[in-house]
């Protein structure tokens, strides 16, 4: 496993439309990209990962919530009022190849949405609540599930990046030059 260098505004490779995993190509070099974008992603650190934020046009999401377990008793840090969520994150590893979102919700859901690509920049992003998505495994496999919270939201950011789309790219004309600008002056730090 590696990590890899991450591509960044304005990167122009960051608009490619990615190019499907073909039947013939679910092999070990597949499972190794695969592995390096966790990698990547984990140690970044950050919850998703599309395959050309690695530079690979090609039609691949990684995604980790890395939720706190629920079930586990929060660790008491001493501070009362430190507000942070002291249960030990569990890892879930979710890969997708060759995504599709289907039957996207009417209703929308608002997150504050940052990206690896996009360093240090968050803003609100509007997105349909629920989705349903079908997609492969690593073996080629076929699979349809449907997603609603932040999983809905996190496939629906990746997703867009296979399509040469960023978040910052749903935000106003306006929004997005400031996000911009805000960008060019801490990558000029
Ligand atoms: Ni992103």
């Amino acid at each position: 496993m590696a990590i890899r260098e991450i591509l960044e505004v304005p990167d122009p490779r960051l608009k490619t439309v990615s190019q499907p995993v073909e039947a013939g190509e679910f092999d070990d070099d597949l499972r190794t990209l695969v592995d390096d974008m966790f990698e990547t992603m984990y140690a970044a650190p950050g919850i998703g990962l599309a395959a050309i934020q690695v530079g690979v046009p090609k039609r691949v999401l990684v995604i980790d919530l890395q939720e706190p377990d629920e079930s586990a008793d929060a660790e008491d840090c001493g501070d009362d009022e430190c507000g942070h969520d002291h249960r030990p994150m569990v890892r879930n590893p979710r890969t997708f190849i060759n995504p599709e979102i289907l039957d996207p919700a009417e209703e929308l859901a608002t997150y504050q949405e940052g990206c690896l690509s996009v360093p240090d920049i968050y803003a609100d992003v509007d997105r349909p609540a629920t989705c349903r998505v079908r997609y492969q495994d690593l073996d080629g496999n076929v699979h349809e599930e449907d997603m609603t919270g932040l999983m809905a939201t996190c496939i629906q950011h990746e997703r867009d990046h296979l399509e040469g789309i960023l978040f910052i790219d749903h935000l106003s004309r306006l929004k997005r030059n400031m996000a911009l600008k805000k960008l060019r002056k801490l990558q000029a730090a």
